[in-house]
């Protein structure tokens, strides 16, 4: 508590000495599970301006929850804040619970997130173990099991419940996340000569706090060819929505297809949406990886007569400042607008 008192980042979801909003805790929280701090900091900023309160989030449209999201990726985080939202609306009276397993309950709030909240705004006895914390415990613990195995979470998560102090639990967590950022840092050796815990870590004592976390290697990324086009008519250009399930569910997307399509064979999958195309030009190719997914796109920019093909269509105006296009394409966004 003492190194978190002298050590603790200065952040904008933070307070010194009490308990910080609970909304903004939460929001905080959701945009942190998987993009560092130093980069959430303006998202969550902007995010705060626009939609200040639980009521404000709840009423917000689509384009402007995924273009406040946009550039931070798995947007179904920012869908189930506004459907959480939603649920605390008509509820709880636009509140959120304080209560760790009223938390759970919530679309998009599992255990680590609802522990955040609970600890840090609430003041609640909670543990908050996400990625970060399980390494410093695996350390800590000189624990070799395999991280990612639920079952390993589950009693790292039970052992971090023991180590937490009643007093202040919210600064407890926070510190063991500051600890995970900075010093029991990942992917490198960890920096024990600065450690407030050594003197009773476990991987520190025996030395293999390198060499820890473990885990079961993962499974190759399923790989998809996909071509994508840039379809311009005039200066508008055309986007597709994507289906409600599966990766980038319900977003904007630029049309495109599975496999990598010659040109001849790219012209005629766009005849056959109904669409006239007079110049096509191969784009570089490009990829986007996603958690289990990567795809290899292969692209067209091609100009066309008409605007049909049950697509819709956008003024650059609009692409540039009202749509939000996830960043899977933005090797071809410029390419809407040029
Ligand atoms: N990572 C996840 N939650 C965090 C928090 N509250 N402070 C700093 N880093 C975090």
């Amino acid at each position: 508590m003492l190194w978190y008192d002298q050590n603790a980042r200065e952040l904008p979801w933070r307070v010194r000495n009490g308990r910080p909003d609970p909304y903004r805790v939460w929001i905080s929280e959701v945009m942190l599970q998987q993009t560092r701090a130093e980069a959430v900091i303006p998202y969550f900023e902007r995010f705060l301006r626009t939609l200040p309160d639980i009521p404000s989030l709840a009423a917000a449209d689509e384009d402007t929850l995924y273009r406040l999201w946009e550039g931070l990726g798995y947007y179904s985080r920012v869908r189930n804040l506004s459907r959480a939202a939603r649920v605390l609306t008509q509820s709880f009276g636009g509140t959120l619970p304080g209560d760790y397993d009223t938390l759970c309950t919530l679309p998009g709030i599992g255990d680590y997130t609802a522990g955040a909240i609970a600890s840090i705004a609430f003041g609640q006895p909670v543990p908050a173990v996400d990625g970060n914390v399980l390494r410093v415990f695996a350390r800590y613990f000189s624990d070799a099991r395999d991280i990612l195995s639920p079952s390993v979470r589950r009693d790292i998560r039970a052992q971090a419940a023991r180590e937490l102090p009643v007093s202040r639990p919210g600064d407890f967590n926070q510190a063991l996340m500051d600890l995970g950022a900075s010093v029991c840092i990942p992917n490198a050796a960890p920096r024990c000569e600065l450690c407030p815990l050594r003197e009773t870590c476990a991987g520190y004592a025996d030395g293999t706090a390198a060499l820890l976390p473990n885990r079961a290697p993962k499974k190759p990324r399923r790989i998809e060819p996909l071509t994508v086009f840039v379809l311009r008519c005039g200066s508008r250009a055309a986007l597709s929505r994507r289906g409600e399930n599966g990766v980038l569910a319900g977003q904007w997307e630029l049309p495109n297809v599975p496999g990598a399509l010659l040109p001849d064979e790219a012209a005629a999958v766009l005849r056959g949406w109904g669409l006239e195309p007079e110049i096509l030009e191969p784009l570089p190719p490009a990829r986007h990886i996603f958690t289990h997914l990567e795809w290899q796109m292969t692209g067209y920019s091609v100009r066309v007569r008409a605007e049909s093909g049950g697509l819709s269509w956008f003024c650059p105006d609009a692409l540039l400042t009202q749509i939000a296009l996830p960043s899977a394409f933005r090797a071809y966004r410029g390419y809407l607008t040029d």
